[in-house]
């Protein structure tokens, strides 16, 4: 089996050295299959198109990055574990570990080559398992569209592209290597972004290909909005926690337990979490990612504070060629 995996880990590795390599946002990015993805990632992707063993119950948080992930991984885990963990116990896992820790994203489990411990605790999950990621759909091997139909739960968040920029922009930026910020400036960011180099862009066919899969398959993709969660936070608790499958009875709706996890996932509250403020996330070669970079503003809109009236008009234009006639607006 060892000889196998190495064969898997060289066939992965010659795949990758072949790919169109772009530098910006701080890294090198490649081209996979019309996606800019960092090499590392998509070493992960690769191998898990070998490993993964999908489960009926699975549920997979979608979403192009800054578009509200830590939140969806906090809100998810705190709906679906509330009868183990209860809100306001001082033992929630959220108040000791960092969504993004508690919740690992699968690429993160498959990043490693000849990593089985990783591999092996993604499968020591229980059911049903919360699986963060932000590979593309169409990258996503296990959701062929019959399986979808089948069974697969996705929820997919997406974000108003000038803020997701704007707090992609950041945190970037926040980057530290080897104790140095890093300097790409807006506009060129902007350039980029607009030419859909970006993690993970085009940011539009990331959105657009769960937005038709939830067209076609609506009881299998719920697919939100950060602004609306925003504006309307019970209500799209409760939402997710029936399509989730686990619906608050209506005791805990009298007890205004929709309202507590809301409370408790909130940006004030997570962000003034200690584990949440300080120490390092990641390293991955010499870049550091604080924990604290996750968490900057939580605010809609905060995009016209960092960019020209211009600058905006920019992303609205591409967006609107590349939504056009999907019904999506963004
Ligand atoms: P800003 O940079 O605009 O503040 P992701 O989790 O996908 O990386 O997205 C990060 C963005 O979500 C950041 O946006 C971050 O501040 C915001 N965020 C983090 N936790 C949040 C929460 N609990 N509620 C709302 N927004 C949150």
């Amino acid at each position: 089996e060892r000889q196998e995996e190495e064969e898997d880990t060289n066939i992965i590795n010659a795949v990758v050295s072949k790919l169109p390599t772009r530098q910006g946002w701080s890294q090198s990015l490649v081209l996979y299959k019309n996606y800019w993805i960092n090499p590392l990632f998509v070493q992960g992707i690769l191998r898990l198109h070998t490993t993964f063993k999908p489960r009926h119950d699975d549920i997979i948080l979608a979403s192009n990055p800054k578009c509200g992930t830590t939140w969806m991984k906090a809100l998810t885990f705190t709906i679906t574990n509330r009868s183990r963990y209860e809100l306001g116990n001082n033992d929630h896992p959220l108040l000791s570990r960092h969504p993004q820790e508690l919740v690992p994203s699968l690429e993160i489990f498959h990043r490693h080559k000849n990593d089985d411990s990783l591999i092996n605790s993604l499968e020591a999950l229980p059911s049903p398992r919360l699986l963060p990621t932000h590979m593309p759909l169409s990258l996503f091997p296990p959701l062929s569209s019959s399986s979808i139909a089948a069974s697969a739960r996705i929820v997919y968040v997406c974000r108003e592209p000038k803020d997701a920029f704007v707090s992609l922009w950041h945190f970037v930026s926040k980057y530290r290597r080897g104790g140095e910020h890093s300097t790409d400036n807006l506009e060129s960011a902007l350039d980029m972004f607009i030419q859909g180099f970006s993690p993970y862009g085009p940011f539009w066919d990331h959105c657009l290909e769960y937005w038709r899969q939830s067209i076609s398959s609506p009881d299998n993709i719920l697919f939100l909005k950060y602004e609306d969660m925003m504006s309307e936070p019970v209500k799209h608790v409760v939402r997710l926690a029936t399509f989730l499958g686990v619906p608050f009875s209506v005791k805990e709706e009298e007890d205004g337990v929709p309202e507590e996890v809301v409370r408790f996932c909130s940006f004030d509250n997570l962000s003034s979490i200690r584990v949440n403020k300080s120490g390092e996330f990641v390293r991955v070669q010499d870049r550091v990612v604080d924990k604290s970079s996750f968490f900057r503003k939580g605010v809609v809109g905060d995009w016209v504070n960092h960019m020209s009236e211009e600058m905006g008009t920019k992303i609205d234009r591409v967006m609107e060629e590349k939504l056009k006639g999907s019904g999506l607006v963004l």
